[in-house]
């Protein structure tokens, strides 16, 4: 038991009233002049919590019983949940989920972003609370007694993989899919990556399923080598699941560094279809991880955006060209930039598909291409979505100093996003004109964002 005032120790056990829900989904109470996040406890709620560590400034404890619960709380769907690292909020009912990020990334804007009345909107809603993953990926790794394991990262030890019956987050058949393959590769006797003595043949699967086509890619991550059990595995795949219509190959040699890919059945791309645009994705490509959003998220993008017909604009990490086609139907011309030579090829296929004359797409770095392209008199608009690391700092410096009127930033970690509307803002004078929170990624604390900032 703590006395009041006393200072924390790990193993403590102490009443805490929970104020608040901090980015990460833990709840936020004060103790003895600490903060203290507490595992699985909601805002409202009064817990017994049992300290587990205590660093400067603040603690972390779980949540051992609640004695006062939240109306928000609600029984997790997943019987995996608490122990699986993927969701952290499916104990929150999903409505007031939406609200708990809103009011997340307010608070992120305020303590990274030095923003005190940020113009943040209601969060947006699209699509059903589970099922709604685009792809999932499932790691191989050693269980308890050595056996070989298929699922995802433990909670709190993400070095160990927890061999899961369903995750919840993706339709079926994708846990079909991913139990044949551990069942199959086992049988074959296709060993597993063993990541300390870096040898073993499988290290992931990758499946991704578009929810209108209902095609199915499934992308197996290895180690160099030739067995011929891996093209058994790939057409077993293709025979059992009609859906799967294609199985890629990834191969990494001992030091994790890419050595190319193959295509062990079938082809190495799906079709999905967002709002009358049939897209093509390469396997292994980002799509947008919410497929029954992923329209909302174009028009909100669209409207933060306002493209008019006599207008250029500059998209950076435009990927398979998902917001380009939408943006260039509304404008005189969109120049559309990624690294990902893949995904470029897709976005021309994308664009010509569509009747798109007034696009180009580059394959080039964004960080060695800014420059050159924003010396290019005229452009109107940026639309920008990286990914969650935000911007490398010399390209938000390049946005920051560039004439152009309006940027909207797609990001899908308020954090990052955060800490570079503070940079836009400061090197430019950017300011945020509007911001709005999609919640796309339902029983986890992940949110999208979407802000559209202007040149003062
Ligand atoms: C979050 S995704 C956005 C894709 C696209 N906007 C969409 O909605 O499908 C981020 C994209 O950034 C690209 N990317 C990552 N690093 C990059 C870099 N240094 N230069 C250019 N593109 C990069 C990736 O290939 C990926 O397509």
């Amino acid at each position: 038991m703590t006395r009041p005032g006393a200072p924390l120790r790990a193993g403590d056990e102490l009443t805490l009233d929970i104020a608040d829900l901090a980015f990460g989904g833990r709840g936020v109470a004060r103790a003895t002049g600490f903060v203290v996040f507490v595992e699985g406890a909601l805002p409202g709620e009064s817990v017994r919590a049992r300290v587990k560590r205590v660093k400067a400034g603040y603690a972390e404890a779980t949540c051992a019983q609640v004695l006062t619960s939240s109306p928000d709380r609600t029984a997790p769907p997943c019987p995996h949940y608490g122990e699986c690292g993927g969701c952290d909020l499916q104990h929150l009912a999903p409505p007031a989920q939406a609200g708990a990020k809103r009011n997340q990334v307010v608070s992120l804007l305020g303590r990274l972003a030095g923003l005190a009345d940020a113009p943040v909107t209601e969060a947006v809603t699209a699509g059903p609370p589970t099922g709604y993953r685009f792809r999932m990926d499932f790691d191989w790794g050693t269980g308890p007694g050595g056996h070989s394991v298929l699922g995802l990262h433990r909670a709190g030890r993400p070095a160990e993989i927890l061999a899961i019956d369903r995750c919840l987050l993706m339709a079926e058949p994708a846990n079909a899919i991913r139990r044949l393959t551990a069942e199959r590769a086992l049988r074959l006797g296709l060993g597993t990556w063993d990541r300390k003595r870096r040898r073993g043949l499988l290290r992931r699967l990758g499946i991704q399923m578009a929810r209108t086509t209902g095609e199915i890619v499934v992308t197996l991550e290895t180690s160099r080598g030739d067995p011929p059990a891996l093209g058994g595995l790939a057409r077993d795949l293709v025979r059992d699941f009609p859906r799967v219509v294609g199985v890629v190959r990834r191969e990494y040699d001992r030091y994790d560094r890419f050595v190319g890919d193959s295509i062990l059945c079938g082809r190495d791309h799906l079709f999905e279809e967002i709002d009358g645009d049939r897209l093509k994705v390469p396997a292994g490509a980002f799509f947008q991880p919410n497929a029954a959003g992923a329209g909302r998220l174009r028009e909100v993008v669209l409207q933060a955006l306002e493209p008019r017909a006599e207008e250029s604009i500059l998209e950076l990490f435009c990927g398979i060209g998902f917001f380009t086609l939408a943006a260039a139907r509304r404008s005189r011309r969109v120049v559309g930039l990624d690294v990902s030579r893949d995904a470029v090829a897709a976005a021309r296929d994308n664009a010509a598909r569509a009747g798109l004359g007034n696009v180009r797409f580059l394959c080039r770095d964004v960080a060695e291409a800014l420059p050159g392209l924003l010396q290019e008199a005229g452009r109107d608009a940026l639309l920008i979505d990286p990914p969650r690391t935000g911007l490398p700092r010399s390209v938000a410096l390049a946005i920051a100093r560039a004439p152009v009127p309006r940027t909207v930033y797609v990001s899908c970690d308020p954090a990052t996003l955060a800490r570079d509307i503070r940079l836009l803002s400061e090197a430019g004078g950017l300011r945020l004109r509007s911001l709005t929170p999609l919640d796309l990624f339902p029983q986890t604390h992940h949110v999208e964002c979407v802000a559209r900032l202007d040149r003062a």
